[in-house]
């Protein structure tokens, strides 16, 4: 079989600055992470990039590489960091605030946390009703905050000695805004920011930034932020990637999990039930029903799109789905979700299942943070601009081309991501068909 063309990928050479919207708690579980991993205290658990293999060619073959030896990812010694976030503390004391990873582990990456210092924020407390802090940048406008954030960025490039750069939006999440008419092109969302309007949240401005100054971007909250008309042509025009919104993790992992394997069964569903108590700082931003309705939108639209009810109506039609959150402060990171999901079975009898997620939210995030700023940068290498879709597993609402529906079901979106590696290297596509193995 002719061996399809591959992508020409520049080598990831020197250093690789991963910039980050927030320096909360997924923000500094990802950095403290990484630097424990450096130092060999700890494994990339979670983490594709790091983990992950990929099979090649024909089961028989035996060629099963980690994908990070398949395609030419940043190393992790090769990582710095950066962020931006409205309290002056350091990624320790950041880091230790969050209460997410133990004092004795911390103490060991004292000196790299140490020094990560957060550059002052672009802020609104319009946008995010339960938070007010220090460390803010001011302008005339909006346009002129973005022009000191591109400054910045240029700045920090050249002092950290970056060869490449990526942003990543793990800041808290904005109030829920629809498109508006001033998100349609670029001149007219360049004015808006001129004319201080509301439609323009400040998570629109980082990513325009991050756009102006040629660096792919990813929305790790619920935020509209990139997945407007005006940005996303921005990112195609200067050749750039994006993708979003809102790292899945938690319980809309176990559901992007769960519903699959119940539609592939033709099992049907009369209701899923969900609820949370968390009690760190995400929990109490997302306890005001503005910032809730975007995570609540965010949530929801998953079950309707894995089990399509418009074409399995006697299975799907109708169900019943509930999401809560509640804020419990005793709880910090450590999430517990319940669901109760009702389904039925041969001639309609009904039964129930019960989950009891203990989970840990940040330890679930922050090996996405690192997927994305890898993979994000492969891609950039690779030439690949827009809606990065094959980044899809990573978030609760995929952002796809404009038209498209979002493919939610996670093992479609692995096999997008393994296919989309493999199809960068010039391998063949995986199918599984197999009908070879018995002629
Ligand atoms: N942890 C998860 O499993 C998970 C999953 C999906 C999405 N998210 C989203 O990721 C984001 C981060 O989560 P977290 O648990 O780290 O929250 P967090 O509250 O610990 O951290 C967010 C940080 O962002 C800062 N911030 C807010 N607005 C900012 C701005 N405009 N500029 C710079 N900094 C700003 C806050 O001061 C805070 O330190 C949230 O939006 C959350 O909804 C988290």
């Amino acid at each position: 079989m002719p061996v399809a063309k591959q992508f020409e990928i520049s080598p990831a050479e020197g250093k690789l600055g991963v910039l980050l919207v927030g320096l909360g708690a997924v923000s500094t579980t990802f950095i403290a992470g990484v630097e424990a991993i450096k130092k060999g205290f700890a494994q990339p658990i979670g983490s594709l990039t790091q983990m992950g293999t990929v099979r090649l060619g024909k089961r028989t073959e035996n060629r099963v590489p980690l994908i990070k030896d398949f395609v030419p990812l940043a190393q992790l010694k090769d990582l710095v960091f950066g962020a931006w976030d409205i309290f002056p503390d350091s990624a320790y004391d950041a880091a230790l605030n969050a209460g997410v990873l133990e004092k004795e582990l911390l103490g060991q990456l004292k000196e790299p946390l140490r020094k990560i210092k957060p550059m002052k924020a672009v802020f609104d407390q319009n946008y995010v009703k339960r938070l007010s802090g220090t460390n803010v940048k001011t302008g005339k406008n909006k346009f002129e905050l973005a022009q000191q954030l591109i400054d910045e960025i240029a700045e920090w490039k050249r002092k950290n000695k970056c060869s490449r750069l990526v942003m990543i939006w793990a800041a808290s999440t904005e109030i829920f805004l629809k498109t508006h008419a001033v998100h349609k092109t670029i001149d007219s969302f360049e004015q808006a920011m001129r004319d201080n309007h509301k439609a323009i949240a400040p998570s629109m401005i980082y990513a325009y930034a991050a756009l102006k100054s040629g660096i792919p971007f990813a929305n790790g909250a619920p935020n509209l932020t990139v997945d407007i008309p005006a940005l996303m042509t921005l990112a195609d025009k200067n050749k750039l990637g994006i993708c979003g919104k809102d790292f899945k993790t938690g319980q809309t992992l176990m559901k992007t999990i769960i519903a699959p394997g119940l539609k592939s069964r033709m099992l049907g569903l009369h209701g899923w039930y969900s609820t949370n108590i968390l009690g760190n700082r995400d929990g109490e931003v997302l306890d005001d029903p503005d910032s809730f309705k975007t995570k609540e939108e965010s949530k929801l639209s998953v079950l309707e799109y894995i089990l399509q009810p418009e074409v399995y109506p006697t299975l799907y039609k109708d169900f019943s789905h509930v999401v809560r959150i509640n804020y419990y402060p005793p709880r910090g990171d450590n999430k517990e979700g319940w669901d109760n999901i009702d389904i039925f079975g041969w001639l309609g009898y009904p039964m129930q299942i019960k989950i009891d997620f203990l989970c840990r939210d940040s330890i679930l995030a922050a090996p996405i943070v690192l997927d994305l700023a890898l993979f994000l940068d492969l891609a950039q290498r690779a030439g690949m601009k827009g809606v990065q879709e094959w980044l899809s597993f990573y978030f609760k609402s995929p952002q796809t081309a404009p038209g498209l529906y979002p493919e939610h079901d996670i093992f479609i979106q692995l096999m997008k991501l393994k296919n989309t590696l493999r199809h960068l290297r010039g391998e063949d596509l995986i199918t599984h068909l197999g009908l070879e193995y018995y002629d």
